[in-house]
């Protein structure tokens, strides 16, 4: 079975690998379920570990096949298998547990320990190959109604999850109504966490560098009812004097500095999420007095958001349903460059590179 596939720790190892093909019984108990690989999403994750800024291969492996964005359909389960069934379409979590409390509980995604297992990035293979096999508890069934989607419930349960702690965190003050929201960052995460807000009634504003003509980014973000705004063309303050501050800011621009700059827009209780992961060590200087002293006397929030469990994939696909029904038409646009094969994986790792990419993804078979 073909794979694509890294030299984790080696730049630019992009490759075909082999793998055997997996089996049911690879999960004891009968809880297998073998899926066939239809389609596999890349994102900012899989260009890092191809530039061996991070990655882990398997134990006994020097390779680790990429790919945690999975569309595929269930051949084969288990005898104890209940929550899906052969011709379903699924998707697949990315973490699995390890020994913490959190991973007992299928809260994986809070691990506590510094060392995780994430399918196709640390320390298991991921799902760009032909077959995977995984336990049922990790199947998330991807309804017919959003085939059209495909691979985009992976990166739409890491967005539910950052916006789930919004509500979470901000149950400590009793009252709150929040009305204005940025988003700052118009890649997939930006988009799909904009259609989250807008689904529940936010005046939401997605905030990134690229100018608003002949934007296809800035079509979505307007065709989901929200303000696309150009940092070309109105900067962060500018902005906040036009909407006053916003209550809630997801950050998702993949760069420190704007993560930092947003600091200083945040209204009195508002929350901050940070979601960019960011490699490298950049430093930057930052007013933080003036940081420190508003955060304080504000009661300001922030928290970090990373990875997704099984819920947050329910609720990113109960919200991926609602989204084609209220603003239809519009999620399927960030699907934007299809690579035919598995064999192609350096135009995969090209077309990752691409600005105008919003969604790269790998055709890897037809039904
Ligand atoms: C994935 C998450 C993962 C994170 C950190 C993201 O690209 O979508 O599932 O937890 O990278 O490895
Ligand atoms: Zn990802």
């Amino acid at each position: 079975m073909k794979a694509i596939a890294v030299k984790p720790g080696q730049p630019n190892s992009v490759h075909l690998a082999e793998l055997d093909k997996p089996k049911l019984d690879d999960v004891p108990n009968g809880h297998g379920v073998l899926v066939k690989v239809l389609k596999v999403g890349v994102d900012a994750t899989d260009r890092e570990i191809n530039d061996a800024e991070y990655g882990e291969a398997p134990p006994g492996y020097d390779f680790l096949t990429l790919g945690h964005e999975l569309f595929g359909i269930v051949e084969e389960v288990g005898s104890n298998v209940r929550k899906v069934k052969v011709g379903d379409y699924v998707t697949c979590t990315v973490r699995r547990p390890g020994k913490t409390i959190f991973d007992q509980i299928g809260r994986s995604d809070f691990t506590s320990d510094e060392t995780y297992y994430e399918r196709g990035i640390c320390l298991l293979h991921g799902y760009l190959t032909e077959h995977i096999v995984d336990t049922e508890e990790f199947m998330v069934k991807v309804p017919d109604a959003i085939k059209n989607l495909s691979v985009l419930p992976e990166p739409m349960s890491c967005a539910a999850k950052a916006v789930e702690q919004v509500y979470e965190v901000q149950r400590r003050l009793r009252v709150w109504e929040p009305r204005v929201a940025y988003i700052t960052g118009s890649g997939q995460i930006g988009l799909l966490a904009t259609l989250c807000l807008r689904l529940r009634g936010l005046e939401v504003y997605t905030i990134a560098r690229g100018a608003r003509e002949g934007n296809l980014k800035a079509d979505i973000v307007e065709g989901y009812g929200a303000t696309y705004v150009s940092t070309q063309e109105t900067d962060l303050d500018q902005l906040m004097n036009q909407t006053g501050k916003p209550d809630i800011v997801i950050e998702a621009t993949g760069s420190s500095a704007i993560a930092f700059k947003c600091m200083e827009v945040l209204s009195h209780n508002g929350i901050m999420v940070w979601t960019s992961i960011t490699g490298g060590d950049k430093n930057i200087e930052v007013p933080s007095n003036k940081i420190n002293l508003e955060w304080v006397l504000g009661n300001k929030a922030l928290v970090g958001s990373v990875n997704a469990n099984f819920r947050h994939f329910e609720m990113g696909i109960n919200d991926l349903i609602k989204g084609e029904v209220v603003f239809p038409g519009v999620t399927e646009k960030i699907l934007t460059h299809p690579v035919s094969g598995l064999d192609n994986y350096q135009e995969m790792m090209d077309k990752l590179l691409d600005s105008s990419a919003l969604k790269v993804f790998v055709d890897v078979a037809d039904e």
